[in-house]
């Protein structure tokens, strides 16, 4: 049977099996999907084994999507950009080919909920590796202007320099923030610490779209926060996790699955899985 797993540390919670494992069921594909955690130091030994033991294809989460980066045979254009990989295929040419799904699954989830992003002020929050692979995809989706905001501002200028030449994005502080916005998106990390980015309250309007690309049983902190200020529609980073499932299925099988249903049933077992 064709084996795919995912690599990360810690990865034991990780949800990928059960998604895969749906969309192996819904689309009659044959093949199994497990979990890897070696140790940080041991990634590159262990990325090789499995697949010099017949591994077809792996996902590759954190710590490893840089050092990913850096192990396989070629890259697509989009893990170029991302400057990070979470999908690894074996090509039939036995060429390990280095993906980067993430940004394409946020559009897509971004899509599925009705949200606008052709000729949209988007801003995004923070500027490390999961803003930096949310860029190229969203700026693809022509906005009228794509605003980053950082703590460390100069990682957002450097970020804004280096896509400029995909389309209108800009560096401001958070003190420089001018609405309205019609989508904010959050990539940074201060809701695991239950933090929430310094942005002004007055950015919130009822019309506003919210999205945190984290996700928990409950609302994130960020969440909570612009639900509070007045915005009526918030999503979270569960969505985003299964269509970037989804574009990985699609580039090892071929076969793009639904992801609704799964969504649904992830929902459903959120804490218990
Ligand atoms: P990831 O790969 O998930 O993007 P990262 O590269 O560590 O993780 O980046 C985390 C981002 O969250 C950074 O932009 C970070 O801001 P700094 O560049 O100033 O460190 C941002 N971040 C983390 N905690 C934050 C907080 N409490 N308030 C605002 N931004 C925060």
């Amino acid at each position: 049977m064709d084996r795919y797993l995912v690599f990360g540390h810690p990865v034991r919670h990780s949800k990928s099996p059960f998604i895969h494992t749906l969309f192996a069921r819904q689309t009659q594909q044959e093949l199994e999907y497990g979990l890897a955690e070696p140790a940080v130091d041991e990634f590159a030994q262990a990325l090789r084994t499995f697949f010099d033991q017949g591994g077809k294809g792996c996902n590759v989460t954190v710590p490893f999507k840089e050092q990913a980066f850096t192990l396989v045979d070629c890259l697509s254009p989009r893990a170029k950009r991302a400057g990070a990989v979470n999908t690894i295929k074996l090509t039939d040419d036995g060429v390990l080919l280095g993906d980067n799904t993430d940004g394409a699954g946020l559009v897509a989830d971004l899509k599925s909920h009705g949200v606008t992003l052709a000729d949209s002020r988007i801003l995004l929050l923070g500027a490390g590796g999961a803003a930096r692979g949310a860029l190229a995809p969203l700026l693809a989706e022509l906005p009228s202007e794509l605003v980053i905001a950082n703590r460390t501002h100069t990682k957002a200028q450097q970020l804004a320099a280096e896509f400029h030449d995909l389309g209108p994005v800009i560096a401001q502080t958070y003190e420089q923030l001018a609405g309205p916005f019609d989508l904010v998106i959050n990539s940074t990390s201060a809701s695991l610490q239950g933090e929430l980015p310094p942005l002004a309250p007055a950015l919130i309007h009822t019309d506003i779209a919210i999205y945190d690309m984290m996700y928990g049983a409950s609302d994130t902190a960020f969440i909570s926060w612009a639900k509070q200020h007045g915005a009526r529609q918030t999503m979270d980073g569960l969505g985003m996790l299964v269509e970037q499932a989804a574009e990985a299925f699609t580039v090892w099988r071929g076969i793009r699955p639904g992801t609704k249903q799964v969504l649904r049933e992830l929902k459903r077992n959120l804490g218990a899985i």
